[in-house]
């Protein structure tokens, strides 16, 4: 069970989770150091840990051990998770341990200046269902203005180990997600978004190993940062052999004012050890977002139809409806209209920012569509953008100063649009205005969420702490979206930045699923979805079938292929359902019968990615009796054809019925001996296997 001490003979915090321990203790000057973080501890053990006493280092170096959260002051030399510069110039601090509070599975730990009224908590929570330990930082100033130019939400620290390999995730627009991994060099690598946004180009969920954990196998440390703005991670492997990594909001060069009386809070920042390799990792990761993170963890997320790939911005009431019909025949469950409803977005040229039906396009506002979309069954989706403005725009022509922008600089517009300053009260005031009214007066049941653009000259003139918008924007954001849910409880939100540039367990803790990517090319897609696994489970992963040729890659895959690979995820459907033949749509509408039946393990179940030969990949979900297998072999050459894949999740003491042939298996063979394919012939074959647990006889 979770359990939170303080041991006083020691100064040490000693936390439990189920199945590891997390340890901290304070140094005679009050440091904050780090103990301990892996497998379980007793007290005893914890305490024999503080009683070493670090090397003594030279007078060129860091003295003392890793800390929790290293702030800039004193011999320090390492990346600073905090640094401040008070009113009379000085900077640094100087920590006199103010107690602590233990409530419930939080630990908070106090640490005052020892000459500044300023007051440092570090915060830990545990829960007893997860081995995940959320990590934040608070700072109250009770004095004269400070400046923080850099307050990171935790640091986290490895035990000595040979060596250290990092695991990370790199993309840019239709490739999020890409896994890479390499040796931590002996040096300061940072990881970071300065885009206001999670960002396409980095994530930041990090893991480290020492070099020889897989996907079953071997210890595993990683961590993810709450927070959908910009953010920096520095993971610092030193020449004597520790590696620490130091995460928070913002990015390098912010400054931000603390008045008297004011606290800044970080957001979370979680971490994970897990001792059973990179898919045990992701499968805590999971069973947290299942638990502490989305709010309605019981709810299968529906088969949705969204025609942004088919149609692009040219959406119109009948067209709309005729996509509607077809959808609905399909099994689709919520239908979802995006770019293009509202204002003069004809084009990414203009519009954006008049949040009303076009009334070319829909003459009687949305009401007649959203009601023939209820009357087929499907619940009634719509895409908004309300971070952004086109310059041609009634909102732009009116309120100029709503952007963020920098006094005698230009406004440099991405997609011809601009970044609306929702850290404004009164711009923050009109988006939520608006988006409640559209979701009452249309009975609207799901937002996509999209952002489109990086922030650039991201200035408030006028304003004495501008910098402070990188974090009141987000925050704001965050409120907009909680005010939204809190006002119109059936209400789900998909986050969306252009594909998967805002994927984070920030933007889950208020959104129901992500879309992935932008780019739907089932072969590439399997990479992305692969990275993408690593945090986030198939329930929040937004996953298209769309037509084939592929329009971002050209490549030409078979339909029962493409929702194989979709049918991972959160299935959704975006091709041009006009032009699908007769027998593709009837095929479809099976597979999407079929993936009802599944989703419950693949939505609630327990994902096990597993390898398999040449290019086979696949992925199995275990739920309940069931256990669903979907494997993809975009090529082959001739003559050899994928070895039977060994499905080591299942128990090798039961039997378990295919459901699609009816011949039983035993587990055990299926587990060492492999389960034999029937993949069809040729490139892009992939194939579904859904197995049911036999009852034992006798
Ligand atoms: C980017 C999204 O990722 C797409 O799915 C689509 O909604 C467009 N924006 C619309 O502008």
């Amino acid at each position: 069970m979770p359990d939170l001490r303080f041991l006083p003979d020691q100064r040490l915090w000693l936390l439990d989770t189920p199945s590891t321990s997390y340890a901290v203790r304070l140094d005679e000057d009050d440091t904050v150091r780090h103990l301990h973080w892996g497998a379980r501890l007793t007290p005893d053990q914890a305490r024999e840990l503080a009683g070493r006493i670090p090397a003594s280092g030279s007078s060129f170096d860091t003295a003392g051990g890793p800390e929790e959260l290293g702030a800039e002051g004193g011999a320090r030399f390492g990346p600073a998770g905090l640094q401040v510069r008070f009113a009379d110039g000085s900077r640094g601090v100087e920590w006199r341990y103010a107690g602590h509070d233990i409530d419930e599975g939080h630990l908070a730990v106090h640490l005052d200046d020892r000459h500044y009224p300023l007051r440092l908590t570090l915060h830990y929570r545990v829960h007893d269902d997860s081995d995940v330990i959320e990590r934040w930082t608070t700072v109250t100033n009770t004095g004269d203005p400070v400046t923080v130019t850099r307050c990171d939400s935790a640091a986290w620290t490895l035990p000595h180990r040979a060596d250290y390999r990092m695991s990370h995730l790199v993309g840019a627009w239709n490739s999020e997600f890409r896994l890479r991994r390499a040796e931590v060099p002996v040096a300061e690598t940072v990881f970071t978004s300065r885009t206001g946004l999670t960002s396409h180009q980095a994530n930041p969920w990090l893991a480290v190993d020492d070099g020889t954990a897989a996907e079953e196998y071997g210890e595993v440390w990683s961590t993810a940062l709450a927070w959908s703005g910009s953010w920096r991670i520095t993971l610092h492997r030193t020449p004597a052999g520790r590696t620490t990594w130091t995460g928070g909001h913002g990015h390098e060069g912010l400054t931000w004012t603390l008045r008297q009386g004011e606290t800044l809070e970080t957001p979370l920042y979680a971490g994970l050890y897990t001792a059973d390799g990179f898919g045990a990792a992701s499968r805590g990761w999971h069973a947290y977002v299942s638990r502490h993170v989305v709010e309605h963890p019981a709810e299968v997320r529906p088969v949705l139809y969204n025609s942004w790939e088919a149609t692009g911005f040219d959406v119109d009431e009948p067209g709309q409806t005729a996509l509607a019909a077809r959808a609905a025949r399909l099994g689709v469950e919520l239908f979802v209209v995006d770019d293009g409803w509202f204002g003069e977005r004809v084009s990414d040229h203009a519009g954006l920012g008049d949040w009303t039906p076009n009334p070319d396009r829909f003459p009687d506002g949305l009401r007649p569509l959203a009601a023939e979309v209820h009357r087929l069954g499907m619940l009634f989706g719509l895409w908004v953008e309300p971070e952004m403005v086109n310059p041609d725009s009634d909102l732009y022509r009116a309120h100029p100063d709503w952007v963020l922008h920098t006094a005698h600089r230009g406004r440099t517009e991405m997609r011809n649009q601009l970044v609306l300053n929702l850290a404004r009260p009164d711009t923050a005031a009109w988006a939520y205005e608006w988006l409640d009214r559209l979701v009452t007066e249309n009975d609207i049941d799901f937002l996509k969420w999209d952002a489109n653009r990086a922030f650039t000259e991201a200035g408030w003139p006028g304003n004495a702490d501008p910098d402070r918008l990188w974090l009141d924007h987000t925050r704001a954001v965050y409120q907009i979206m909680d005010r939204l849910r809190a006002a119109h409880p059936r209400l789900r939100i998909e986050a969306c930045s252009g594909g998967g540039g805002r994927a984070d367990l920030g933007i889950l803790t208020r959104t129901d699923q992500i879309w992935t990517s932008d780019n739907t090319d089932p072969v590439d897609r399997i990479g992305i979805q692969h990275g993408f696994s690593q945090l986030f489970p198939a329930r929040v992963m937004g996953a298209w079938v769309t037509d084939s040729p592929n329009v971002a890659t050209a490549r030409a895959t078979p339909l029962r292929f493409r929702f194989h690979v979709a049918m991972a995820g959160a299935l959704g459907i975006g091709g041009d359902l006009t032009t699908w033949p007769e027998e593709e749509l009837k095929e479809a509408a099976e597979l999407v019968a079929t993936y009802k039946r599944i989703r419950p393990a693949v939505q609630h179940g327990t994902a096990y990615r597993l390898g398999g030969d040449g290019t086979l990949s696949a992925v199995a979900f275990a739920h309940e009796d069931e256990v669903v297998v979907l494997a993809w072999c975009p090529s082959r050459p001739f003559g050899h054809d994928p070895a039977p894949l060994p499905l080591t999740l299942l128990d090798p003491s039961a039997s378990y019925r295919d459901t699609g042939t009816g011949a039983v298996h035993s587990g055990a063979v299926l587990a060492d001996a492999g389960m034999p394919l029937d993949l069809p012939p040729g490139d892009h074959a992939s194939v579904l296997v859904h197995l049911v647990r036999v009852a034992q006889e006798g």
